[in-house]
């Protein structure tokens, strides 16, 4: 298949793995990107730039094919040193940047003289706008479903996409909510270039992830997830378990007065123990609404194989069936 997105990033089917943290390591990216969609190695997750710049390595030695790396622009205090990032980036000879968070235009200059392509994941039209203002390539649409931080608009992709599409010049790929088949198809009906997937790819046999994560994911329901930091305007996505359950309990007694410090325990530093030791309780953690839609642990390539099997099969025959 071949569309504005796999040609802008020379890949064989236009599905992404959106960053991750404490999930995209080199081991996914690298399966990813072997699968013929776009691996991408989650920058922030490495503590120092030089790490990052290993991580890089460690994936080239796992694949030849296009990777990415997801830079997130946090709202915090003591940010990362991001040009240090970007350097690393551009030395290990990195073609896609996917950014998100807050705007990227600080290193939007670095990265485009480097002759990186910029996807930016963005959560409304606005922002979409902005990044195409700013000289983005690509945009990545978060919809209300996604995992992790949705904004505070709560529009779905079922209305977010053909917004999309009727104000944008680039090509954008749907993000949140994507699974199979049917959301690829469904995304490129709606004028999308491919799809990003998160949730999804966390449930495969490469992720490099306690199993108890990837066995949560199969058990829970589309009614598993909890929205929480709300009140702090910074919405995330979790699944629901008794961190949640205690975050939100706090949220509702301290209303307007809550402040980062009286949750800070459920969210800070919580990946690793969770990503790592399987400890499902010790804090939030980003899931989408997908996981009603994931019911099995397939390796990538099984997993990409069947996406583009179940797109076919609905253009060729599904609909031809429907003609006249
Ligand atoms: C566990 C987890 C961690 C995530 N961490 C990040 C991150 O560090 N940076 C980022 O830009 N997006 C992050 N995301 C969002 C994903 O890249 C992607 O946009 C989102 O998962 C898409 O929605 P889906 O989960 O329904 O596929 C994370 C998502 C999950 C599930």
């Amino acid at each position: 298949m071949k569309t504005a997105i796999t040609k802008m990033f020379d890949i064989k089917y236009p599905i992404i793995q959106g960053g991750m943290h404490y999930v995209g390591f080199a081991e996914l990216a690298a399966a990813v990107s072997n699968a013929g969609g776009l691996g991408i190695i989650t920058g922030l997750t490495q503590k120092t730039a030089a790490e990052l710049g290993n991580e890089i390595a460690r994936c080239k030695d796992m694949t030849d094919k296009p990777i990415g790396v997801n830079l997130t622009f946090l709202p915090t205090l003591s940010p990362p040193d991001y040009p240090a990032y970007v350097k690393e980036i551009i030395k290990g000879g990195i073609k896609v940047v996917e950014t998100a968070g807050r705007n990227p235009s600080q290193v939007m200059p670095h990265l485009k003289d480097a002759g990186i392509k910029v996807i930016h994941k963005c959560t409304s039209v606005r922002h979409a706008l902005k990044a195409q203002e700013i000289g983005c390539d690509a945009v990545s649409v978060d919809g209300f479903e996604c995992g992790g931080h949705p904004g505070e608009d709560d529009i779905p992709n079922m209305i977010l996409l053909p917004r999309a599409a009727d104000e944008l010049e680039i090509p954008f790929v749907s993000s949140g909510g994507q699974v199979d088949g049917r959301s690829l198809v469904a995304s490129l009906a709606m004028g999308a270039e491919g799809m990003n997937m998160g949730t999804r790819f966390i449930a495969t046999q490469e992720a490099p992830v306690h199993i108890n994560v990837k066995n949560a994911i199969v058990a829970a329901s589309e009614l598993d997830t909890r929205l929480v930091m709300r009140p702090l305007r910074n919405t995330e996505r979790v699944l629901a378990n008794a961190s949640s359950d205690r975050l939100l309990d706090k949220e509702k007694t301290l209303g307007a007065d809550l402040k980062f410090e009286d949750i800070v325990e459920e969210v800070a530093g919580v990946y690793p123990k969770i990503m790592i030791d399987g400890e499902m309780d010790a804090g939030v953690w980003s899931c989408g609404m997908a996981a009603g839609l994931i019911n099995d642990i397939p390796t990538c390539k099984e997993l990409i194989d069947r996406i583009m099997r179940e797109a076919e099969d609905i253009i060729k025959q599904r609909f031809d069936s429907m003609a006249g």
